[in-house]
């Protein structure tokens, strides 16, 4: 794992996205693995503003999103799809065909799972992951327990996870208790793994997730198993990092930042 702190959300972002672009061009058939959530919301403006401007090409890009609610319809404006296509798939060159989430509306949602384990197999396998991470610890809706070994499932929701989505929904109560999510070794397959925190709310998370003991408590702290995960902070959400100085050192000295310092 490396991670890398920044002084604020944007330019935590704006590296995150600097990261994909870069990706993108040097294979322009990627196959990106997409997360949601507010602090996402930011990345997807920075590539939108890099297609713009820059011409970013995602016409022959492939994605495929972490989760979807069970039980929403892509239009709901809370679904994962609805969000997608808001932050970036409307905004880009991207051919819709080769967008994929989950569809949390499949009468046989276990059929569904093993579809969509099945679609990213073929697509060759995910190349960059992207994931931001819940209050709870987890990477897509990979709750605590969630198996270090699981696969696409349906997942039903913590507390802790209602509690934070649900301002979006107008209430705990008109939420879906169930997603579907990759499983955390869906996750891990991926060839590289892009995780992105900000703000003081996941200080904690991200401490025990970076430097305590890996744990279906948390399952991002499973990105300690994977060979290529960088992990993205602002000072406040590195703030409770104990190795905080090594980390810097890195992204000033090290060559392969050299280019994004
Ligand atoms: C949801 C998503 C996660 C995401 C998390 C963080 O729970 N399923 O994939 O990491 O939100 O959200 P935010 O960026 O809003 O804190």
């Amino acid at each position: 794992m490396e991670v890398i702190i920044q002084p604020n959300k944007e330019a935590a972002a704006s590296l995150v996205a600097r990261i994909v672009a870069r990706e993108l061009r040097a294979h322009p058939s990627l196959v990106l693995g997409l997360a949601t959530g507010a602090t996402m919301e930011q990345v997807y403006r920075h590539l939108v503003r890099l297609h713009a401007e820059e011409k970013l090409d995602f016409s022959l890009c492939r994605t495929f999103n972490l989760d979807e609610y069970v039980g929403l319809f892509p239009n709901d404006p809370n679904s994962y799809r609805h969000y997608m296509d808001r932050h970036l798939f409307r905004h880009v060159n991207i051919d819709g065909r080769n967008t994929h989430l989950p569809n949390g509306l499949a009468a046989d949602l276990d059929a569904e799972c093993l579809r969509y384990e099945a679609a990213i197999q073929r697509a060759g396998g995910i190349d960059l992951q992207l994931l931001g991470i819940g209050k709870a610890g987890h990477i897509g809706f990979n709750e605590p327990l969630s198996a270090l070994r699981s696969r696409t499932r349906v997942k039903a929701l913590t507390p802790t996870t209602i509690k934070q989505n649900a301002p979006g929904f107008g209430g705990e109560d008109k939420m879906p208790r169930r997603a579907i999510t990759m499983g955390v070794g869906t996750i891990i397959e991926a060839r590289r793994c892009l995780l992105l925190a900000t703000g003081d709310s996941k200080a904690d998370v991200i401490a025990q997730a970076v430097e305590g003991p890996i744990t279906s408590m948390v399952t991002a702290s499973a990105l300690q198993l994977h060979p290529r995960c960088t992990v993205v902070v602002d000072e406040e959400a590195g703030s409770k990092l104990r190795e905080k100085e090594y980390y810097r050192w890195i992204f000033e000295n090290e060559p392969e930042w050299e280019s994004y310092r």
